[in-house]
């Protein structure tokens, strides 16, 4: 039996894509390796979001040339966003790559190791959705459902529309349907994934198009789905019927991750997000008057080209504005291709690392205070497994997003009710709650 080990880089779609490369491998007759040293099959499913992300998997590349100059029968293969992004220089850079193909020809991968092409292939079209692989997921109460792949967007950083190409969504008959096959199969919680979730469903047929709050209410009817996330939405498409599918649905969790990137009007104009920091406040505003208590996380970054101190001074009171529960913060990394990283003005990397450690710092002391605002309340966990650092402790995640630790004699996969009686800027602690009777 041949054997193949898969590093997988990046985001949440990629994670997902990597289930499915190993669903497909695994119908290939292909079973795990346990390390690179053991695999016929070397395999990286790659991002190229920064260029801290780019440095990262070059340096384990590196390995696999290695094990290839030993065992040259070895097959290296490379796909996912950052194949995408240097489609044309691939074989040409690293020789001893066998495969590559971009983050919508996972398929082909199968077709390379079923043909005895001994030649190298790169496989980079874009596509219609190729759905339909089998997935092998981590966990079975969790899965993760692709309702759209691509995006229509122009944000002037960002490389991911010309890698995963425009947006295309899933019919909704057919993310119902396997919503249903998920949720027979144990799956209690479900996270959307898009590259722009709520603008799902704006390419379907006419008749077909109920909108992404149409398509929460639709998933919130299936029986045995307990949680239902999505990411990553943007703030344009933030609907009010979206907002209201989210209040209204049981089994939406009470989290929104969405994405601020600038809280200067000016710089978010340059970086084509159309939205101001007022409207963006408008739309915090009516969504915690419609969904009281919910946690939202956003991403920001800093040192956009032509940044300035006044206009990083006004993300700084956006974002104590709206106090978020989590950021993930970004210094800003100019990527091959976008529109931002030839524009004059780069701001200088000591003025951009200064910057960030500011804003981590408010981000910090906003988490905690939100951490610390549950301490006496109960909160519904689903019990994910052990904790990593201590494995007499459950760890489990709030409807809120939040990881909580405790100790109880609870499955993974299971509901459970915990008092909180503890909390730092990342988790919770606390115990089993005790009900009393109703
Ligand atoms: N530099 C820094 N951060 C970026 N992101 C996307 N592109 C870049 C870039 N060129 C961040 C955005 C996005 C998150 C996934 O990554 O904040 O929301
Ligand atoms: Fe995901 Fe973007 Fe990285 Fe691609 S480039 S893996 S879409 S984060």
């Amino acid at each position: 039996m041949k054997r193949y080990h898969l590093t997988t880089f990046g985001c949440q779609m990629n994670e997902h894509d990597s289930e499915r490369m190993k669903g497909m491998l695994g119908s290939l007759g292909y079973s795990e390796a346990p390390s690179r040293e053991d695999a016929d099959l070397i395999l990286f499913n790659t991002c190229s979001i920064r260029e801290a992300a780019d440095n990262r998997f070059i340096a384990h590349l590196g390995e696999a040339k290695r094990l290839k100059s030993e065992s040259p029968d070895t097959v290296v293969g490379v796909g996912g966003c950052w194949a995408q992004s240097v489609k044309d220089e691939v074989f040409e850079r690293f020789p001893f790559v066998d495969v590559a193909f971009g983050p919508g020809q996972i398929h082909k991968l199968a077709e390379f190791l079923a043909s005895d092409s001994i030649t190298a292939q790169g496989f980079f079209e874009f596509e219609d959705f190729a759905g339909h692989l089998p997935t092998e997921r981590d966990r079975p109460f969790q899965a993760w459902l692709q309702i759209s792949q691509g995006c229509n967007s122009k944000c002037s950083y960002c490389i991911v529309p010309s890698v995963r190409g425009r947006e295309q969504s899933r019919s909704l008959a057919d993310l119902v349907g396997e919503a249903r096959r998920l949720a027979a199969d144990g799956v209690r919680e479900l996270t959307l994934l898009g590259q722009n979730v709520n603008s799902w469903g704006r390419d379907l047929p006419a008749g077909e198009r109920v909108g992404f709050g149409g398509l929460l209410r639709h998933l919130d009817d299936v029986d045995g789905i307990a949680r239902i996330r999505f990411t990553s939405p943007h703030p344009k498409d933030m609907r009010d019927d979206v907002i209201a599918a989210m209040a209204e649905c049981q089994s939406v969790c009470e989290h929104l991750h969405l994405p601020l990137q600038s809280g200067s009007t000016r710089v978010l104009k340059a970086m084509r997000r159309t939205y101001s920091a007022e409207r963006y406040l408008g739309l915090v505003e009516r969504i915690r008057a419609a969904i009281p208590g919910i946690a939202l996380t956003t991403d920001v970054i800093v040192g956009f080209p032509g940044e300035t101190e006044a206009d990083f001074e006004q993300t700084m009171e956006v974002v104590d504005a709206v106090s978020y529960d989590h950021a993930f913060t970004f210094v800003y990394s100019p990527r091959r291709g976008t529109e931002a990283a030839v524009m004059a003005e780069q701001v200088p990397e000591d003025v951009k690392r200064e910057r960030i450690t500011r804003l981590v710092d408010l981000v910090q002391r906003h988490a905690a205070a939100h951490n610390a605002t549950l301490v006496g309340t109960v909160q519904e966990v689903l019990v994910e497994g052990p904790s990593r650092t201590d494995p007499s402790m459950l760890r489990g995640r709030t409807r809120g997003n939040k990881t909580t630790l405790f100790r109880a004699d609870v499955a993974e996969g299971e509901l459970a009710l915990v008092e909180i009686l503890r909390s730092t800027s990342q988790t919770l602690g606390g115990r089993p709650a005790v009900t009393a009777a109703a």
